[in-house]
């Protein structure tokens, strides 16, 4: 029977709650960083790696957001996704679904053009060169203003034949989705897409929110629904997928302990759950590390992988065909593990 690590690596599977600029690896930034002569306050990548010790959500973002100045030109864009993009496929990534924050770069005086343009060419080559799938996700950062937001949806709508959907990121208390009801009715009217971070830091309500206001296709995070069992229910009830991302969660004291996620209990009280990586590149492991991850501590089955992986698939913005494909190479690579 081949290992466990084969067996997930083999399983085919989308990546669906993945920040591009969160696979920013030490080494690229500090190379961007004297390509563009910006001055890190760290000496090394092994200072820089030791200030990945977060407390919350704002402790990443603030260290997050100040990385994110070494990404200045198309180039850099490129070189980031790129390398996301190969190490992805190399663990079995078919489908990756990628959010960029706009208005980190563009209130930098980074032109938005620069940003699509350097994503977009690294997206295409890795569909030549591994066959991989995508779709491009422009997320707003909710603490800034909802007008703000409206601004940055304008500039996405020019970039609409290569932008699939709208998301909803960073700092989540105090800024829930109703505050973005009118940009997300907005983007929906124009055909886009919607998902949102939700319920990570926030309370249920905002779960709720993201629902009934936003009408998103799925809820990013997700895992304080728990808290809520009527929410369960609804989950459970209509399908709608959770892009869990259990290192981040650890990472963020989410959960104090691997041992403590509840990734397990939601998959099997039914809700379409997903396994994701966030910012690979913060918290200690791609996709395939956070698979494995759970899959120790919580003690997952392959029959349990194989869901995880099916719901990736199911829970993405792929049309029905490609899914029902994926879906039927999911089951030969689950029934050649239980027959070997
Ligand atoms: N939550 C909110 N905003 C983010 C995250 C996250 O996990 N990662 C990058 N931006
Ligand atoms: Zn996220």
């Amino acid at each position: 029977m081949r290992s466990t690590e084969a067996y997930v690596r083999a399983l085919p599977k989308a990546e669906l709650h993945l920040h591009i600029e969160g696979t920013l690896e030490p080494e690229l930034a500090f190379r961007l960083a004297q390509k563009h002569g910006v001055a890190l306050p760290y000496d090394s990548v092994a200072q820089l790696r030791a200030a990945y010790d977060f407390t919350d959500l704002q402790s990443f973002l603030t260290l997050y957001y100040a990385l994110a100045d070494v990404l200045q030109d198309a180039d850099d864009f490129y070189e980031l996704a790129l390398s996301y993009l190969q190490r992805a496929h190399e663990q079995g990534v078919v489908h990756a679904e990628i959010f960029f924050d706009p208005q980190t770069h563009t209130a930098r005086g980074v032109a938005f053009g620069a940003v699509v343009e350097g994503l977009s060419r690294a997206l295409a080559e890795a569909e030549r060169r591994f066959g991989m799938t995508y779709r491009l996700i422009a997320c707003i950062l909710r603490h800034l203003s909802a007008a703000e937001a409206m601004d940055t949806l304008h500039e996405v709508l020019e970039y609409r034949e290569i932008i699939g959907a709208v998301g909803l990121d960073s700092s989540e208390v105090g800024h829930p989705p109703s505050k973005f009801a009118e940009v997300f009715e907005h983007a929906r009217r124009k055909g886009l897409l919607t998902v949102a971070h939700a319920g990570e830091e926030g309370p249920p309500d905002y779960i709720y929110e993201a629902l009934d206001l936003l009408a998103v296709e799925r809820i990013d995070h997700g895992v304080r629904c728990e808290e809520d069992p009527a929410l369960m229910q609804r989950l459970v009830r209509e399908q709608v997928a959770l892009t869990v991302c259990p290192l981040s969660n650890v990472k963020l004291r989410v959960f104090d302990d691997i041992e403590q996620h509840n990734l397990k209990r939601l998959l099997e009280a039914g809700l379409r759950v997903t396994v994701n990586s966030d910012d690979p590149a913060y918290f200690g492991g791609y996709l395939l590390e956070n698979y494995l991850a759970v899959e120790r501590a919580l003690g997952l089955t392959r029959p349990q992988l194989a869901t995880l992986a099916r719901n990736s698939i199911e829970g993405s913005f792929l049309d029905a065909d490609a899914k029902r494909r994926w879906i039927e190479a999911i089951d030969a690579c689950a029934s050649e593990a239980a027959s070997g």
